[in-house]
């Protein structure tokens, strides 16, 4: 099992390519299986989820193959051409949906144009219990019949799902996404209230557009879709990760230093920035991307709730607690999306951070200095807040179960090594 070996105290200098989004390239692949034509998707990152989706997808019978670039096509990602031509199979195995959760989300369009799929209860994760109670009612709105059965859910759709008012009892990133491709192919207009407004959302909205759904709203919390008989092959690159920005921006104002993150685009950070520069890093953007430094002052506290967006997103929830427990004060987090987020708390405890919870709410006392330990990785997010106070801890820092890091950010110890940082990974 690889780990990443991190000596803490230098400065982060130079430029780091922002990849393509890894929460927006999955329901993109996903929205493969709606269109027997081939969907080509530029910039995808090279990730262990990506390609955990490839090997699901392939299972329901879709061609996955990896391209060359165009001529000046810019984006450090794959081009993937994705051909549904035919789905021989409606059914995604647990062993594969308990890997990758956002594999449950192939239920959407495997019933909108099979009429109906078998898909594994995903189950719970590290973060939380991760129902999917919202999606279920969603698709009965829609007009299918769901049984679970041994944990799976069964859907039919006989006559195809029909345009209806579906409405979340709370924000979900998933059952937006599912309610949008379902939508896409159901006959007459859905309207979708209290829908999510991440970016990842805006960018499958622009993708189903172009493949021809008729969907207006996608970026605020009401979005119509015009159900069409079928949809066509299309071109969309996928867009910047705002969750790896914000993590290398912390890990610059952790470090100190002063780089440019190529690609990134601020309008998808306005409020992981805002706290950035509240904490005491400036902030810039150019045309290259976004800037960030800090030269000498020190980092000051903050107080900080997770919310969807625009809110601070949950996805960089234990990557700001990394940076804070070396500011000068006491900060408050409040995490809200999830009801077990704190898992890298006794980690960074370890490394000498004070951090004292009660319920949700994480006080962060800043300490004066870190000292590097071993920690263990517990799930995407927190592995790489580990990797931030590694690298603003005196001595030695092995971080364990790489597997996590490698799931959510492409070659994190290159990006990094590459700034200054004393980084390697040590394969087993
Ligand atoms: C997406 O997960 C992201 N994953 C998560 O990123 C992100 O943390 C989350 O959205 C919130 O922004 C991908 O995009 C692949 P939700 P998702 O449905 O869609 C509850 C990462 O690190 N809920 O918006 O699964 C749920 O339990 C991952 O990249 C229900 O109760 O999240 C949570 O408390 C982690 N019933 C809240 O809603 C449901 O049917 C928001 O979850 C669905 C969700």
């Amino acid at each position: 099992m690889d780990r990443i070996r991190i000596v803490g105290g230098n400065r982060l200098n130079g430029s780091i390519a922002i990849s393509g989004a890894k929460n927006a390239a999955l329901p993109l692949m996903i929205a493969s299986l709606l269109t027997d034509e081939t969907l080509t998707l530029e910039n995808v990152p090279r990730l262990a989820d990506v390609a955990m989706l490839k090997r699901i997808l392939g299972n329901h019978g879709v061609d996955c193959m990896v391209m060359g670039k165009r001529p000046g096509q810019n984006g450090s990602g794959e081009t993937l051409q994705l051909s549904a031509r035919e789905i021989v199979d409606t059914e995604a195995p647990y062993d594969l949906v308990s890997r990758m959760r956002a594999s449950f989300w192939v239920i959407g369009p495997l019933l909108a144009r099979m009429r109906e799929a078998r898909v594994s209860l995903p189950g719970g994760c590290a973060i939380g219990t991760r129902p999917v109670d919202f999606f279920i009612d969603a698709l009965k709105t829609l007009g299918a019949d769901i049984d679970i059965e041994s944990g799976y859910v069964v859907a039919r759709a006989p006559k195809g799902l029909r345009g209806a008012r579906v409405r979340f009892p709370r924000v979900s990133v998933g059952a937006t996404h599912v309610a949008m491709m379902a939508a896409s192919l159901a006959k007459g207009e859905t309207v979708i209230e209290n829908a999510a407004r991440e970016p990842e959302i805006v960018d499958l909205a622009a993708c189903l557009t172009k493949m021809g759904a008729e969907i207006s709203g996608a970026g605020t919390a009401t979005i119509h879709v015009q159900g069409t008989e079928r949809l066509t092959g299309a071109r969309h690159p996928v867009l910047p990760d705002r969750i790896e920005t914000g993590t290398y921006a912390f890990a610059v104002a952790m470090t100190g230093g002063d780089v440019v993150l190529e690609g990134a685009s601020e309008s998808l950070l306005g409020e992981p920035l805002r706290v950035l520069s509240e904490i005491g890093a400036d902030v810039d953007v150019t045309n290259e991307g976004i800037r960030v430094r800090r030269n000498g002052h020190g980092l000051s506290p903050v107080e900080v709730t997770t919310e969807p967006f625009p809110g601070f997103p949950t996805d960089l929830q234990a990557q700001l607690m990394a940076l804070v427990t070396r500011a000068d004060g006491t900060s408050h987090i409040r995490e809200t999306i999830f009801e077990n987020r704190f898992m890298h708390v006794q980690e960074l405890a370890r490394l000498g951070a004070d951090i004292h919870l009660d319920g949700q709410v994480a006080t962060v006392k800043g300490v004066g200095r870190l000292k590097g330990a071993p920690v263990m990785a517990t799930d995407l997010r927190a592995s790489v807040s580990l990797v931030i106070a590694g690298l603003g801890a005196e001595g030695e820092t092995i971080v364990n179960r790489v597997y996590h890091l490698d799931r959510g950010f492409e070659r994190i110890e290159d990006k990094l090594g590459a700034c200054g940082a004393a980084i390697e990974r040590l394969s087993a």
